[in-house]
């Protein structure tokens, strides 16, 4: 199946593709798009996206009108902010209260279960990395589920094995 990286640059000025990106937008323009606000910018984004990968690093740095290697700097300097993860696969898995209170953190049991890692870790074949995120801007279709930068809503833990289990038996 195709999968859509809704992770890429807004079209125009002020229009953007994915919700999330549009987190950070209210997050940059509440700062009034200060520099010294990077640190909870990229906390912001980090929030939404569950990682920091170099397509938010690049919109930040454009955005707040930092060189690039300066955000990742500081991207890389604290330990709170992960990178891009290791594992071919992605999943991200929304514990934000619309999603929680509508189960989300039994799919999150079910997927750790399955594949023997916590949120956060990568399997140890590289295949698959699970994280967790805070609102991934798509509360209207709770429990959401990020695959491969693909929203998908409604996910009980069934859906998401299932998909899990395609990227599990793909060569
Ligand atoms: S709380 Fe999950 S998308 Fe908003």
């Amino acid at each position: 199946m195709e999968s859509k990286n809704l992770t890429k640059q807004p079209q125009k000025s002020g229009q953007t593709v994915d919700k999330r990106f549009k987190i950070i937008d209210i997050t940059m323009k509440r700062n009034h798009y200060r520099q010294d606000a990077l640190i909870e910018i990229l906390h912001k984004a980090q929030e939404a996206f569950g990682y920091l990968e170099p397509d938010i690093l690049e919109y930040v740095a454009h955005a707040l009108k930092l060189p690039l290697s300066r955000v990742y700097g500081v991207a890389t300097f604290y330990h709170l902010f992960s990178l891009k993860p290791s594992g071919k696969h992605t999943c991200v898995v929304c514990l934000g209260t619309a999603c929680y209170v509508k189960g989300s953190d039994k799919v999150l049991t079910a997927l750790q279960q399955e594949l023997g890692i916590k949120s956060g870790e990568t399997t140890t074949d590289k295949q698959i990395s699970l994280l967790s995120a805070r609102c991934l801007g798509a509360c209207g279709i709770a429990p959401a589920i990020v695959f491969d930068g693909e929203v998908a809503g409604k996910q009980m833990p069934e859906n998401a094995l299932e998909k899990i289990k395609t990227w599990q038996t793909e060569d």
